[in-house]
């Protein structure tokens, strides 16, 4: 019995010391945080999910939710003309929103490719638009200066060989009907596809900042590492884009170099993810309204606010924010998008030094009630984002040794450090409080910023 408990053990440590060996690629922990950290400077990114799903207008899962065969599906590639399609706008669009860097679908789960490539005619050259989409969009949004990135689904309810599985349009009703739909698919030759389109990605559009490779869903009829072949697509990718950043979702999870970052999509989360007890690199996916693809019904958009909180509460968590945008089958943005863009911008215009190259306060600063801290290592400058105005004074706990002068970041105005005033105000002061002695009007900005130096 104890002999067979101590090799049960031994097993253990070997399986663990294994586990934690298995790499991608050799770089140090020092290596990546550089390589990433433009990216994490950025803080601010836009997402755009755009393909032949813009035309039914009701999410880009449509054809798996309403089941929707190839020959139904047809007709949207027959007539996909985005004539109103200018790429230059767009890129100006993210560029004034504050936004860094842009991740735009090559190819969605519906399996069209947004790409001129070589090993498919189910590509937007073939439809009546007839240009290379990602071509002149990686152009405009090089020529703004911002980084660029390819959403790439591993998934594709399009491809021939492609097993189905339950999320797929012919999803089945019972393991029999799953084995005869997949008699004579063959995912060796669709995986084949899968990296030759990615290595045409990594290899047709000069420098690659980001590539999102979107989605696993291991398990009964799902598809995993093995059936993307993920170790051997990983290690490609690395090798045609040495610097690229690469997203989680590609079942790597236990592999160092599997993946660069985490990707918290449509929820905030609590506090900086971990990995092991270590913080890790992350960014939360968000849209303005309930779907990724254009949504012409659909009605559940952010305002200003929830957006801003979304940006500066991810920063002030060590994230970032991929926002997205479904632009319509015309190859517009939907004018709420534009307007939520431009406030942002507006904001971000004149803030925007409390979110790039931020992260989380040192833990020796209190937050005060109703607002979101962000820190800037390189400055030392701290920035105190009021969501709800406060009434003359501000109390800072345990501040005072800690610093030199605030002012409103919007307009440098000073903001007097004061001792409160107000019957019996001075009593409740901690030993190493301050106050803040704001105006009584909140300044014309959605969400003021007070910016402070710190000793
Ligand atoms: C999910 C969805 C998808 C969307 C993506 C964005 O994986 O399947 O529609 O593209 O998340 O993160």
């Amino acid at each position: 019995m104890k002999k067979l408990l101590f090799l049960s053990l031994v097993l253990i440590v070997i399986s663990q010391l294994s586990y934690s060996q298995k790499k991608i690629w050799d770089e140090s922990t020092e290596e990546k945080e550089e390589r990433l950290s433009e990216w994490t400077e950025a803080r601010f990114g836009m997402f755009i999910h755009w393909g032949l799903y813009a035309q039914l207008a009701r999410h880009e899962w449509v054809k798996t939710r309403e089941r929707i065969s190839d020959e139904d599906y047809q007709k949207y590639f027959e007539i996909f003309n985005p004539d109103l399609f200018d790429p230059a706008e767009w890129a100006k669009k993210a560029k004034n929103a504050g936004m860094k860097y842009a991740v735009i679908t090559s190819k969605h789960h519906e399996g069209f490719n947004m790409f001129d490539s070589e090993f498919t005619d189910y590509k937007v050259t073939n439809t009546p638009y007839g240009k290379d989409i990602i071509k002149e969009w990686v152009d405009a949004f090089r020529a703004e200066g911002l980084g660029i990135g390819f959403y790439y689904s591993l998934i594709d309810w399009h491809h021939p060989e492609y097993t189905i599985d339950r999320i797929h349009p012919l999803k089945a009703n019972s393991q029999e009907e799953y084995d005869k739909l997949n008699k004579d698919r063959d995912m060796e030759i669709y995986r084949e596809y899968l990296k030759n389109q990615v290595s045409e990605l990594l290899t047709n559009y000069g420098k690659v900042d980001i590539i999102w490779l979107d989605y696993s869903f291991p398990g009964k009829n799902g598809k995993d590492r093995n059936d993307w072949g993920s170790v051997e697509l990983l290690k490609m990718v690395r090798k045609l884009q040495p610097d690229i950043i690469v997203n989680d979702r590609a079942d790597l999870k236990d592999y160092w170099g599997g993946g660069d970052f985490s990707t918290p999509e449509q929820y905030k989360v609590e506090k900086w993810p971990e990995i092991n007890g270590e913080r890790v690199p992350w960014e939360t996916c968000q849209t303005f309204s309930g779907s990724w693809g254009y949504y012409r019904d659909e009605h559940t958009w952010k305002d200003n606010k929830q957006l801003l909180v979304l940006l500066i509460e991810s920063v002030s968590k060590g994230g970032n924010l991929l926002l997205n945008v479904g632009p319509t089958a015309r190859g517009t943005f939907d004018y709420r998008a534009d307007e939520a863009l431009e406030k942002m911008g507006e904001w971000m215009k004149v803030n925007d030094r409390s979110i790039y190259g931020c992260t989380q306060a040192p833990e020796y600063f209190t937050t005060p009630d109703n607002t979101l801290l962000t820190y800037n290592p390189k400055t030392n400058r701290l920035y105190v984002h009021l969501l709800d105005y406060p009434m003359k004074n501000f109390r800072l706990k345990g501040f005072e040794d800690k610093i030199k002068y605030a002012q409103f970041l919007h307009d440098a105005s000073e903001i007097r450090i004061s001792k409160p005033y107000g019957h019996g105000h001075k009593q409740e002061m901690g030993e190493n409080d301050i106050n803040l002695d704001l105006p009584v009007n909140k300044p014309n900005v959605e969400i003021p910023v007070i910016e402070l130096f710190l000793r």
